[in-house]
């Protein structure tokens, strides 16, 4: 079996989760298997090392960004393994010191996504990641809180894309994605 489908075989779905008509995918029975968690990084790790993001072919990675919540259980063993930065991207609120925000559109409503301002420098290039990507709302705000502070995304990670939701349209820099479903 190929890593990616021992990969997808490892994750759940839940139909009518959180409410009807909506089939939630869910990460944590990859990550209750330390093979298949072990595969996943692994499987990152190769594509941010294997010189294969269009027009980065040989930059150094300086700064993995991680996205609230999922995102913070997979971008720092990211980071560590790379020698990279951990940033996290948290709702507003829960980052102490000074902030940059932005404003990103949810279901109902919007919602404010904060980094704390001396996270990045000008200059260094940035992976965002986190376990999913629906409508790219989210990914999109955290694009915005690296260009704010100077920094350059190279690329956008997620272990699932919901493709009907076409997020990716809305991010500055391409997005990579283990698992496609529509
Ligand atoms: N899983 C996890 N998060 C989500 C999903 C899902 O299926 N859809 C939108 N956010």
């Amino acid at each position: 079996m190929s890593d990616v489908d021992f990969i997808k075989s490892h994750l759940g779905s839940h139909p009518d989760f959180p409410k009807k008509g909506i089939v939630f995918l869910d990460i944590f029975p990859l990550l209750r298997n330390p093979v298949a968690f072990e595969t996943l990084i692994t499987h990152f790790i190769h594509r941010l090392t294997s010189h294969t993001i269009p027009n980065s072919p040989t930059k150094k990675i300086d700064v993995i960004v991680g996205l609230d919540a999922r995102g913070f259980l997979l971008g720092p063993l990211i980071a560590l393994r790379l020698g990279a930065a951990f940033v996290p991207v948290r709702k507003r609120g829960k980052l102490p010191g000074q902030v940059v925000s932005a404003e990103y559109q949810k279901e109902y409503g919007t919602d404010i996504f904060e980094m704390q301002a001396d996270a990045i420098q000008p200059g260094q290039t940035v992976v965002v990641v986190d376990d999913l990507i629906a409508t790219g709302g989210s990914a999109k705000a955290a694009g915005e809180l690296i260009a704010k502070q100077g920094g350059m995304t190279l690329e956008y990670l997620f272990i699932i894309e919901l493709l009907f939701l076409k997020g990716g349209e809305k991010l500055d820099a391409p997005l990579y994605s283990i698992v496609q479903s529509d």
